[in-house]
C-alpha cells in the first residue's frame, strides 16, 4: 500500500499533487488550441436539441454539488441557459419542473450515488436527456445517460475528493464552452482565448502547490486548534469556500461554515471574534469588470473582518500587493481568467485541510462515520 501512495504520507496528498495531470487528461484531445473549439465525446443529444434547451438541471451530492454550483456560473456566463443545482438527495422530492427542453446534468466522481441515480431517473421519466460527468467508466450512471464527459482524474482512494472536484470543474467549463458554441453565445476569438487560458491551467497548479503546501503546513500549526472556522467567497468562488469548510470538515472534525461574504453582516458577523479563523477567497481576474468590482467588495468585508479581531487567511492573485497590507496571511495563486480560477483556488484550501488534520492525528485517507460513494438513500 505504501507503493500505491508513490512516496506520499497519504492518498489525499497524493492525489492534490496529481492535480496537474488530472486537468490535462480531462481536456486532452477535446479541445483545439488553434480554433477555440471543444469536443465532447459521442452523444445521443444533437446540436438541434443543444440549441434547444430552456433550462439545464444539475443534480449532484457533496463535493460534486460544490462542482455544479460553480458549474451554474460557468454555463449561465458562457451559454446564457438558466441553470438549477439541485442536491440529488432533494430533487425527487420536490416535484421539480422539468420538461424535454430541459437538459439534465449529472455529476459524480463514483456514478453510483444512490441519489444522484434517482436524481436523473426522475429526469428521463419526465422526458429529459441527461448529460453525466463521471469518474469511473462504465458506472451505473454514465450508462443510463444520453451522454458522459469522463473525468480522467484516475482512480481516487482518499474518501475527501480533491482531483476529482478539479477535474469536474474542468469538464463543466469544457461542457459550458461546447454549449456556447452550439449555440452561438461566444465569438470565435472569445473561445480562442478561454481554451488558451484553459490550457495553461495545469502549469499553474503546478505553481500553486510548489507555493501553497508549505505556507498551509506552517498556518496549520498556528489554526490546527480553532474550534470553528468561516469560509467566505462571491459569486464563482462561494462554491469554493464551501468545498473549502467541507474538506476541513470532514478530515479534521473542525466545525466550518461557507458563506456568501455579502451575507456575514446578516448573521455570521456575530460569531466574529479573536479565536476564529476565517479563509477569505479574494482572487482577481484584472481583465473582468465583475470581477474587480466583487474584489473589491471583498477587500472592505476582510476588513469588517479585522476590526472585529477576526483573523482572517486570503487566498488572492499574484501580484495582488493591497491584500497583504490588510492582513497576515495570504496564500498566492496565479492569475487566472475568473471561470477557471475556482481549480487554483480550492488548492490551497485542500492543503490547509489536509495538514490541520494530520497535525490533529485524524485518519485523513478514511475519516470517521464517512464512505466513498453512498450507494443507499
Ligand atoms: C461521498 C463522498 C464525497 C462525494 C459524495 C458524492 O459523500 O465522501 O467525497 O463528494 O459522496 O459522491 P459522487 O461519487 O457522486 O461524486
Amino acid at each position: 500500500i505504501q507503493a500505491e501512495k508513490g512516496g506520499y504520507k497519504h492518498f489525499m496528498l497524493k492525489e492534490i499533487f496529481e492535480q496537474p495531470r488530472a486537468i490535462r487528461d480531462t481536456t486532452l484531445g477535446r479541445i483545439s488550441l488553434d480554433t477555440g473549439k471543444v469536443f465532447l465525446d459521442e452523444m445521443k443529444i444533437s446540436d438541434a436539441e443543444f440549441r434547444a434547451a430552456t433550462k439545464i438541471n444539475i443534480a449532484a451530492c457533496g463535493t460534486s454539488w460544490h462542482a455544479a454550483t460553480a458549474g451554474k456560473f460557468m454555463i449561465e456566463r458562457l451559454a446564457r441557459v438558466p441553470v438549477e443545482v439541485d442536491y440529488a438527495s432533494e430533487f425527487r422530492y420536490r416535484d421539480p419542473i422539468i420538461d424535454p427542453a430541459s437538459l439534465g446534468v449529472l455529476i459524480t466522481q463514483s456514478g453510483e450515488t444512490a441519489d444522484t441515480l434517482a436524481a436523473q431517473r426522475e429526469m428521463i421519466s419526465k422526458g429529459s436527456k441527461t448529460v453525466a460527468i463521471c469518474n469511473v467508466v462504465g458506472a451505473m450512471i454514465a450508462r443510463e445517460a444520453h451522454g458522459t464527459i469522463y473525468t480522467h482524474a484516475g482512480p481516487e482512494i482518499g474518501v475527501a475528493s480533491t482531483k476529482a472536484f478539479t477535474a469536474q470543474l474542468t469538464a463543466l467549463f469544457l461542457f459550458a464552452m461546447h454549449l456556447a458554441q452550439v449555440r452561438g453565445t461566444v465569438t470565435e476569438e472569445e473561445s480562442r482565448t478561454l481554451i488558451e487560458q484553459l490550457s495553461l491551467i495545469p502549469g499553474k497548479l503546478r505553481d500553486a502547490l510548489r507555493t501553497s503546501d508549505k505556507e498551509c503546513e506552517a498556518l496549520a500549526r498556528l489554526y490546527s486548534n480553532a474550534r470553528d472556522f468561516l469560509f467566505l467567497g462571491r459569486g464563482i468562488h462561494y462554491p469554493i469556500a464551501l468545498e473549502g469548510a467541507l474538506k476541513l470538515k470532514e478530515i479534521s472534525y473542525i466545525h466550518a461554515e461557507g458563506y456568501p461574504a455579502g451575507e456575514m453582516k446578516h448573521g455570521p458577523n456575530a460569531l466574529i471574534d479573536e479565536t476564529l479563523p476565517c479563509v477569505v477567497l479574494a482572487t482577481r481576474d484584472s481583465t473582468n469588470r465583475d470581477s474587480r468590482l466583487r474584489y473589491e467588495k471583498t477587500l472592505s468585508n476582510i476588513q469588517e473582518v479585522t476590526a472585529r479581531s477576526g483573523k482572517v487567511i486570503a487566498v488572492a492573485t499574484e501580484g495582488d500587493d493591497q491584500i497583504g497590507q490588510l492582513i497576515d496571511h495570504v496564500l498566492y495563486v496565479p492569475d487566472a481568467t475568473e471561470l477557471l480560477s475556482p481549480v487554483l483556488e480550492v488548492v490551497p484550501l485542500q492543503l490547509l485541510a489536509y495538514h490541520i488534520a494530520v497535525r490533529r492525528g485524524c485518519d485523513v485517507d478514511q475519516p470517521r462515520n464517512l464512505a466513498k460513494s453512498v450507494t443507499v438513500e
